[in-house]
């Protein structure tokens, strides 16, 4: 089939180098000249495993290609618009203008009974004002949310868990467009949600809403293992052996940051806020306030390690992405972490395997160079992004090459009783 997306960031250029995969014949559209060069070369603007490698199979077999130009959509069966939503800074809610740019330039090039695919996350609403544009077009519109994680973007596209379809009621056509888009990602197995405009925007929000709230409720329980001396890791354990609350997003430690969760649970509440609801989502207030607690929490057991002040000692970050196996710092908690050390006088070194030219663009006032350069003579080193290579670290080779053997970890990816039998002092957060 011909499909065309429209927004080729992180989730477009996932979804059209995944497309073309599947079998299918794909054009990706962004405005950005810069982007869509590099990937009309195979490379990814961003780091994604996997994703290299189907972008040069794409456009080596012909089925894939990028254009900046709006109207090389046209003879496609079906439009995706991937743009971004980001955060507005006023109000906290999400800022549709690249979401209304993208259909008002894509409209007068599709035909009557092509099918509009809205991915990006919107608040609720938005798909029915849309709606009211695509009509006199003749061509039908639907919503299908996206939830793929960075780190496992590829897979999660290719082999969906489930899949939703928001579409207009009776409108069998959208869906069976979609099915024929989705056959060679699906098993027999793959749950399809068929259902109305606002469940599917909402279906998106709420997922990120509960694991947000679950990380968030970890570490609250964090908090409380600090002052009690009970250790939230085995805490974590006992109760994520009950099925109905399972282990996964149970980490306490920095928090969660990142392009999705912190953004859609403010422009979530910023919505509910507008309809008249906000009651019935304030919880997600006190879930970004926990989250951003922790990040202070990291920095004030840093300072106690350190006698009470950072100033001038050397600090070794390991990890500024927002999470292992992504060039990610889009809120991150780690950078935020190092940036925060910097601010009180610390000798700050940040090193990652990925992040650090996005890092340095924002925050060139930092140091960063690579795990030796960071760790030579620190004074303390602080996990903040639990990266393979970090969690396999050797506690007694390390010890010889720091100033002191104090040890943060903000991610409680570490084994305490390895790191203390090698003579480190290990500190984690809300753990004995
Ligand atoms: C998230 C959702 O998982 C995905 O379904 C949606 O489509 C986009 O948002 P992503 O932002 O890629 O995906 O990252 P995710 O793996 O969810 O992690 C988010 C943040 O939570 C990271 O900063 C991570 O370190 C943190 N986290 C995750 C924890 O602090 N503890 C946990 O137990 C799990």
């Amino acid at each position: 089939m011909k499909i065309s997306v429209i927004g080729c960031g992180y989730l477009g250029a996932v979804h059209a180098a995944s497309m073309a995969s599947l079998g299918h014949d794909v054009v990706g559209i962004d405005v950005d000249a810069a982007k869509i060069g590099a990937l009309s070369e195979g490379q990814a603007p961003f780091y994604e495993p996997g994703l290299p490698q189907l972008l040069t199979e794409g456009i080596a077999s012909g089925r894939l290609r990028f254009s900046t130009d709006i109207a090389d959509a046209a003879g496609s069966r079906v439009h995706f618009v991937a743009v971004g939503t980001p955060q507005m800074k006023t109000s906290g809610g999400a800022d549709l203008t690249y979401v209304d740019a993208a259909f008002t330039s894509l409209l007068p090039h599709v035909a009557s009974g092509d099918l509009l695919v809205g991915k990006s996350t919107v608040p609720v609403g938005t798909a029915a004002r849309l709606s009211e544009l695509v009509e006199p077009t003749g061509a039908l519109l639907a919503w299908n949310p996206e939830f793929l994680r960075e780190g496992f973007a590829v897979q999660d596209t290719v082999s969906p868990d489930r899949l939703v379809y928001g579409v207009q009621a009776g409108q069998q056509a959208s869906v069976d467009l979609l099915n024929e888009v989705y056959a060679a990602a699906v098993s027999a197995d793959t749950p399809v949600v068929v259902t109305d405009f606002a469940t599917a925007e909402l279906v998106k929000v709420a997922a990120n809403a509960f694991l947000a709230t679950k990380i968030s409720f970890i570490n609250a329980m964090a908090e409380i293992a600090e002052v009690t001396g009970a250790d939230v890791t085995q805490l974590a354990d006992a109760i994520g052996y009950d099925a109905r609350i399972g282990r996964r997003f149970l980490n306490a430690g920095v928090g969660f940051g990142g392009g999705c969760l912190p953004k859609d649970i403010r422009a979530f509440t910023a919505r509910a806020e507008e309809l008249g609801r906000g009651e019935s989502v304030a919880f997600l207030k006190e879930v970004d306030a926990i989250n951003l607690r922790r990040r202070q929490r990291a920095l004030d057991v840093v300072v106690e390690e350190l006698g009470g002040s950072v100033y001038r000692k050397k600090v070794a970050v390991l990890g500024l992405a927002f999470k292992p196996d992504s060039d990610d710092v889009r809120d991150s908690p780690a950078l935020d972490v190092a940036v925060q050390l910097h601010g009180l006088g610390a000798h700050v070194v940040g090193t990652d395997p990925e992040a650090i030219p996005n890092s340095q663009r924002l925050h060139p006032q930092l140091t960063f160079g690579t795990l030796d350069e960071a760790l030579d003579g620190a004074d303390a080193v602080v996990l903040l992004t639990e990266w393979k290579q970090y969690r396999a670290l050797d506690p007694s080779a390390i010890a010889a090459q720091v100033s002191q053997p104090i040890l943060v970890d903000g991610r409680n990816a570490l084994d305490p009783a390895a790191w203390r039998a090698a003579g480190w002092t290990y500190r984690g957060l809300g753990r004995r």
